[in-house]
């Protein structure tokens, strides 16, 4: 089937954003609107060149998030992984790299993520979904799935580590409005 409706991008909500500490609200109902909502956020990862981005920072408390993984070292090639809802079904081992989020730009720390997960949930249709994921992928999955229960990785760096990045994070947190929206300062 053909797609006429080209997507937008949306707004990346930044650390002091009220949207990003709320725990999202499950999807429904698979809607032509939440159908829009999933090409945009999916638009806007690549235009960011995020690993991943879930529905909470771009404003929208669902339980939605996207990631693509593989797509900075397979030659641009993108593949797009959506999931709606999804549950861990499984944790294996542990292992500490360094993450980033489009939501606290300029901020890499390690984070101790399990190595290897099971992760099920809905596709973009709104079919069942389960995945075995190693890696960046496994890392970006529960990087994203945080996000849906209001959870950012700064939250799992060590104290010491938070003392030093307070000023980079009070900063970030001051483009907040009186509304709790915090999308920074935009620049074209
Ligand atoms: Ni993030």
């Amino acid at each position: 089937m053909m797609k006429s409706r080209k997507p937008n991008s949306l707004h990346i909500r930044l650390y002091g954003d009220k949207t990003l500490r709320e725990v999202a609200k499950p999807v429904t109902e698979f809607t032509e609107e939440i159908n829009n909502f999933i090409d945009n956020l999916v638009f806007t990862m690549y235009q960011k060149d995020g690993v991943g981005l879930a529905a909470p920072q771009v404003g929208r408390s669902l339980r939605i998030f996207v990631v693509d993984p593989l797509w900075f070292n397979d030659e641009g090639n993108k593949n797009p992984l959506v999931l709606v809802n999804p549950e861990f079904i499984e944790f294996h081992g542990e292992i500490e790299k360094d993450e980033g989020c489009l939501s606290l730009p300029n901020i890499f720390e390690p984070v101790k993520r399990a190595q290897m997960v099971i992760i099920e949930g809905l596709n973009e249709k709104g079919k069942k979904v389960r995945y075995e994921a190693e890696g960046l992928f496994a890392r970006a999955l529960q990087h994203e799935f945080d996000h849906l229960d209001g959870i950012m990785f700064i939250d799992k760096v060590t104290k010491l580590k938070r003392v030093f990045l307070k000023k980079k994070l009070h900063d970030l947190q001051g483009t907040t409005d009186e509304n709790g929206r915090n999308i920074g300062e935009i620049t074209l």
